[in-house]
């Protein structure tokens, strides 16, 4: 609900159990009055003090009064270079140079319905209104609208800015952030989403110290580095109390997420698209839109916050028509990698279809001239040598066991041993007058340039064409460097790196448009592109290229915070895994990647008779209890970096009579201590059957908790299904 106080000009949005105000101040500037648990309508301004601050300046028109001051006051969309010397929000480059700017109200609007953003991916659908406040730069003559949407059900509030020159000069935005969160307290923890390839999205909590702390990307893509979704949180909150509120950014190129804790214990949170190279040049009339960012204040800790965004993303930012259960799969990559041909591939899927999988999908190498990861990418034709029937040929005998075919593709990249590259090597981005540097030994297609964009959509229409394709792989395995567009001017190449990612979401766009039959899966060496700009596109993300099952606990638990299990890409892989050597029981690997979306990525035709029934067994209990993976509400039972003999979830029914519970023991060979698992989110007041044998008390197993068996040996894993009498 939107409320707007007239006779104080206060807007009062408030969610389902969270509510967030704004005020606009005698001079015009729009203040950031309160964010947290709801509340009803009243003027929270009572809250902000001012006082003489030395050193924090006073605007013009406040005469010589010394207690007015942008330095100390709660801005909803930061200044600078007018007298706030935190964190801006928007910093615009005039036609004389100067570095300023310095909103103040002109209006509002209350729509119906939640706002789109062209081009840019955004939240959806049903259930949200719209705020739009405009903020004018008088001097520069830039008017900023910022948008708000409103989701009550989800306590999900998002946000957008446009920027517009209604000026008669060009003017130039260094910087033009998603969202500015000011809260009123120093005392709060800063939660990111760290790691690197092959290990993505592990939490790093810490208090917040005095001045900016910040994560972010320079890498052209939202990266394996840091993750666009961070928290703050109070010192004392955990998994199941405590006030926290949760940020995401929609948005898949660079970024910023910076925090600053100010000199009067104050705290300001702002995330938007990274300064780095960033200079957008707009010419009178011309607007910039920034991405999405969407917050959730949780009162109760990070597990019901998760469970909110969880819902929030499912419902109103995935867009996947295809009703009912994703298909279990198994992708030819790690069972093959480039060496293959038809024989062994239908090997592999003659061998994949008894189990009950039903996708098949070919990975890398069945293109062009590719035969290792050093030439090919940009000639998207069928390699005749190694599949002499065609695409056509091969996905018809795929058809014909019964499963769907799917197919890999990385449409960004070209590499410089291909046609494409001979034909066209100015697409490839790269700085006149310097060498270039190659990623996985291949370059960048520029993609702000449409005709790059339209002849990849041609020649990938026309693969389309030749095969009954049910499933895309969309790959991208280098980070952007060399960014200059042969496409623009000098003045304009601050805009390459933010035309890369539109011209990105252009073409995902047009293949969504075009072919709503197809599911696409985002993929970036594994979850190097893991955020909700590509999850618009894409609904479920290859999570990561480590498909160990124990440091799959991990990524899975660090990716959960923010996105859903039914966007995680998981694969049951061979062992000793490829990327650590580890080794884990089958029963073990198939428990984690079940958590996800499942499939299988390993050659099954070399599979032992009891490797098999384990795998059938896996694929039918998946079917089962896919609904619960998909749909259900998310519990983390434990935490996998805590020393912890166990990491345990839970997959709940939206009505809480059906659970998944899933737990993995680690590496220990002393003997297990006893204990029982205490679940969350079940009905107190019901009694559950456990896989089909005894019965207990909702209440019991969450207060006292299920006895668990001893398991020994390394890497045990148990699954509990658990079903209201
Ligand atoms: C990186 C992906 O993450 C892998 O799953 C695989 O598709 C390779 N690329 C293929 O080159």
């Amino acid at each position: 609900m939107i409320v707007h106080d007239k006779s104080k000009n206060i807007f009062t949005l408030h969610t389902n159990a969270t509510t967030y105000q704004m005020k606009v101040d005698d001079y015009g500037v729009l203040l950031h009055t309160y964010y947290g648990g709801r509340i009803a309508d009243a003027d929270l301004s009572y809250l902000i003090r001012s006082a003489d601050r030395g050193f924090s300046p006073n605007p013009g028109e406040a005469g010589h009064c010394r207690t007015y001051s942008l330095d100390t006051l709660p801005q909803e969309y930061s200044t600078c270079g007018a007298g706030d010397f935190r964190l801006p929000s928007l910093e615009l480059e005039a036609s004389d140079g100067s570095h300023m700017a310095d909103l103040r109200y002109t209006g509002y609007e209350i729509r119906t319905g939640k706002y789109a953003l062209e081009g840019l991916p955004a939240f959806h659908g049903e259930g949200g209104e719209t705020l739009v406040i405009f903020l004018k730069d008088a001097a520069a003559r830039v008017e900023v609208e910022l948008y708000y949407g409103v989701f009550a059900a989800y306590d999900l509030i998002t946000r957008a800015a446009r920027i517009v020159n209604q000026g008669e000069e060009t003017v130039g935005l260094c910087r033009a952030a998603s969202l500015c969160l000011d809260l009123p307290r120093g005392d709060l923890d800063f939660v990111t989403f760290d790691g690197r390839h092959v290990m993505e999205r592990c939490p790093t909590r810490a208090a917040l110290r005095p001045g900016v702390q910040s994560v972010g990307s320079v890498r052209g893509t939202s990266s394996h580095q840091h993750n666009p979704f961070v928290m703050l949180c109070d010192p004392s909150a955990g998994e199941d109390q405590g006030l926290c509120y949760g940020a995401m950014l929609l948005y898949s190129g660079n970024f910023e997420a910076a925090a600053e804790r100010g000199q009067f214990e104050d705290t300001r949170l702002v995330m938007g698209i990274n300064p780095y190279h960033f200079h957008f040049r707009l010419a009178p009339e011309e607007s910039f839109t920034t991405p999405e960012a969407a917050m959730v204040c949780s009162l109760n800790g990070f597990g019901q916050m998760s469970r909110l965004l969880h819902r929030a993303i499912r419902e109103r930012l995935l867009r996947d028509n295809r009703p009912g259960r994703k298909p279990v799969l198994v992708n030819s990559w790690e069972a093959t990698y480039f060496d293959f041909d038809a024989e062994k591939l239908l090997r592999l899927a003659r061998a994949a279809a008894p189990l009950g999988i039903e996708l098949f999908v070919l990975d890398d190498g069945w293109f062009g001239t590719r035969s290792d990861d050093k030439g090919g990418l940009g000639d998207w034709w069928v390699n005749r040598e190694k599949l002499p029937g065609g695409l056509g040929g091969l996905a018809d005998q795929i058809n014909g066991l019964g499963m769907q075919f799917g197919l890999w593709i990385e449409p960004e990249m070209v590499s410089e041993d291909s046609r494409l590259y001979h034909e066209h090597p100015d697409w490839a981005l790269s700085v006149p007058g310097r060498s270039y540097t190659r990623g996985r030994s291949q370059l960048v297609l520029d993609f702000s340039r449409k005709e790059v964009r339209d002849h990849i959509y041609d020649a990938l229409r026309e693969v389309l064409s030749q095969a009954n394709i049910t499933y895309l792989k969309w790959d991208m395995n280098r980070s952007l460097t060399d960014v200059w567009s042969a496409a623009l001017p000098a003045e304009r190449q601050g805009e390459a790196y933010h035309r890369y990612v539109l011209g990105v979401y252009e073409l995902l766009e047009r293949f969504h448009r075009d072919y709503p039959h197809i599911l696409i899966e985002g993929c970036s060496g594994g979850g190097g592109r893991f955020d909700g700009g590509m999850l618009y596109y894409t609904p479920q993300i290859w999570c990561s290229d480590n498909t160990d099952a124990v440091d799959r606990l991990r990524i899975q638990y660090g990716t959960s915070f923010c996105y859903p299990p039914c966007t995680m890409g998981a694969h049951v892989s061979a062992v000793p895994n490829e990327t650590n050597r580890r080794v884990t029981p089958l029963e073990t690997r198939g428990v984690v990647a079940m958590s996800g979306v499942f499939g299988y990525e390993m050659d099954l035709s070399r599979a032992t008779k009891e490797e098999r029934k384990v795998i059938a067994g896996q694929v039918e209990r998946y079917k089962a209890c896919w609904d619960l993976v998909a749909e259900g509400d998310y519990y983390r039972l434990s935490d996998p970096f805590a020393d912890s003999p166990y990491t345990a979830w839970a997959h709940v029914s939206p009505d809480k009579r059906r659970a998944l519970v899933s737990l993995v023991t680690g590496s220990t060979r002393a003997a297990l201590p006893f204990f029982a698992l205490r679940l969350k989110g079940l009905d107190p007041a019901l009694r559950y059957r456990v896989n089909g044998g005894e019965s207990y008390p909702g209440d019991a197993l969450m207060q006292a908790g299920y006895p668990l068996p001893v398991l020994q040996g390394d890497y045990q894993s148990l699954q509990l299904y658990l079903e209201a009498e």
